[in-house]
C-alpha cells in the first residue's frame, strides 16, 4: 500500500466536500493500492489533528478539539511523524497562505491547489516557485484552477508538451457569468435581477463584482497562457469590466447591491441591438500568434457551441494546428463544490501515480 497524508488548509465549500469525498472513496483507493488519509484539517485560525486521519465526525471534532496554530508549528509536527508522502491541499482563496508554499515544499510537502493565487503571481515569482519545486523534487498540481473539475489545464499542458501548436483558446471560463448571460439572453428580466438570481443560487463570489469585473476570467486566461510557456502577467490581459467606475469604487457590497440597477439600462440597450439569432456571451480569448489576451462581451450566434451554452456550464474551445478550424471542445459544470472537490481528489490520485517513480 502506498500511504499518502493530506494536510488540508481550508474547510469551506470545497474543503469540506473534499473531506467527505476522501472518506467515502476509501474502498476505491484501496483497490488502487492507495491509503489516503487527512490527519490535519485547518481553517484560517484553527487546526484539528488526528494522526490516523479524520472520520465522518470531523466537523464536530474540529469544533470541540481544534486548537489555534501557526503554519510553522504544523510543519514541525508533520516532520516528527516521518510520513512518507505528505501533500498540502490549498482549498483557501488566500494570497497570504500562498506565502507558505516555498517553506512547505522545502520541508517535504507536495502541493495541490484549488486556489489560483500562486499561478497568477508576477511571472518572476511564478518561475521562482517552479525552481523551488524542481530543486526539492516536489509536485504542484492545480487542475481545478480553470474549469473546476473539467480537465482543461491537463489537456492544454499535454497538447503543448507533445509538440502540438495551440493557436487559440476561447470560451466561457466562468460558471457564474455563463449563468448570468445564458439567463439574461433567454429571459425577459432586468440584468440586476439575473445577477441577484445567480447570487441566490450560490454561483457568484460573495461580492459579485469579482465576477462582473472580469478579474477571475483574466486569472484563468493567464494560467492557461502560462501552461503554453508564455511569459505574460495579469496586466497583459485586456479586460472589459462590466462594472462601471462609479459602482467599482463603492467599498460596501450591500451598497453596491442597492445600486446594481444602474447596470440595467445599458444591458437592455445591448440586448435590443441583438438580432433574433444572437445572444450575449462574456468570454476569455487567447490568440497566441497575435499575442492577444482578452476578456470581453461578444455577440454569438445561437447555433454556435458558445451561443448554445445552457445553465452554468463553462466551455473551452482549444484551436491547434492538428485540429484545424474545428476546435477541441471541453464543456460542463465549471463551478460548484462537488465537481471542484472531485477535481482535487483526482489531482491526489495523479500525484500518487507520479510519486511512484520520482518521489
Ligand atoms: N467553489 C467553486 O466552485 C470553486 C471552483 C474552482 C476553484 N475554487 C477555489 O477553491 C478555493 C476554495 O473555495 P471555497 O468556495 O471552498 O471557499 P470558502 O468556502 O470561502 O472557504 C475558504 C476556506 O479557506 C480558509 N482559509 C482562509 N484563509 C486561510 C489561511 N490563511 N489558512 C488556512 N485556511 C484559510 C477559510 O477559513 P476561515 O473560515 O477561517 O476564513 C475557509 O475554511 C478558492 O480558491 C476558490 O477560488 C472554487
Amino acid at each position: 500500500m502506498k500511504k499518502i497524508q493530506l494536510i488540508l488548509f481550508g474547510i469551506g465549500n470545497v474543503g469540506s466536500t473534499f473531506i467527505n469525498q476522501i472518506i467515502q472513496a476509501q474502498k476505491v483507493f484501496q483497490q488502487q493500492g492507495l491509503e489516503i488519509e487527512i490527519p490535519i484539517i485547518l481553517n484560517s485560525s484553527t487546526a484539528f489533528i488526528k494522526d490516523e486521519g479524520v472520520d465522518e465526525n470531523w466537523k464536530a471534532n474540529f469544533v470541540d478539539f481544534g486548537l489555534p496554530y501557526q503554519v510553522e508549528e504544523i510543519i514541525d509536527y508533520v516532520k516528527t511523524k516521518n510520513w512518507q508522502h505528505v501533500v498540502a491541499i490549498d482549498a483557501t482563496a488566500s494570497s497570504e497562505f500562498v506565502n507558505n508554499y516555498t517553506n512547505l515544499v522545502e520541508n517535504g510537502f507536495h502541493i495541490i491547489a484549488a486556489n489560483k493565487v500562486a499561478n497568477t503571481l508576477a511571472y518572476d515569482d511564478y518561475e521562482f516557485f517552479r525552481e523551488i519545486l524542481k530543486e526539492n523534487k516536489k509536485q504542484f498540481l492545480y487542475e481545478t484552477n480553470v474549469g473546476a473539475g473539467l480537465p482543461v489545464v491537463e489537456t492544454i499542458k499535454n497538447l503543448h508538451q507533445s509538440g502540438e501548436k495551440v493557436t487559440k483558446i476561447r470560451g466561457v471560463f466562468s460558471g457564474s457569468l455563463s449563468y448570468i448571460f445564458n439567463t439574461f439572453s433567454e429571459e425577459n428580466k432586468n440584468f440586476s435581477d439575473v445577477v441577484a438570481l445567480a447570487e441566490a443560487k450560490g454561483f457568484t463570489e460573495p461580492d459579485p463584482r469579482v465576477d462582473l469585473s472580469g478579474t477571475d476570467v483574466a486569472r484563468k486566461l493567464l494560467i492557461l497562457a502560462r501552461e503554453l510557456q508564455l511569459t505574460y502577467n495579469l496586466e497583459d490581459v485586456k479586460v472589459k469590466s462590466l462594472v462601471p467606475a462609479h459602482l467599482a469604487e463603492i467599498s460596501s457590497v450591500t451598497t453596491f447591491q442597492e445600486n446594481i440597477t444602474d447596470l440595467d439600462e445599458e444591458f437592455q440597450l445591448l440586448k435590443a441591438e441583438l438580432s433574433e439569432n444572437e445572444v450575449l456571451r462574456y468570454i476569455g480569448e487567447l490568440d497566441v500568434e497575435k499575442k492577444i489576451l482578452e476578456v470581453k462581451l461578444v455577440k454569438e450566434q445561437k447555433e454556435n457551441p458558445l451561443g448554445a451554452l445552457q445553465g452554468a456550464d463553462s466551455l473551452f474551445e482549444i484551436y491547434t494546428e492538428s485540429y484545424g478550424n474545428q476546435p477541441l471542445v471541453i464543456q460542463g459544470a465549471g463551478a460548484g463544490a462537488a465537481v471542484t472537490a472531485r477535481g482535487v481528489v483526482s489531482d491526489v490520485i495523479k500525484l500518487a501515480e507520479r510519486i511512484d517513480c520520482c518521489n
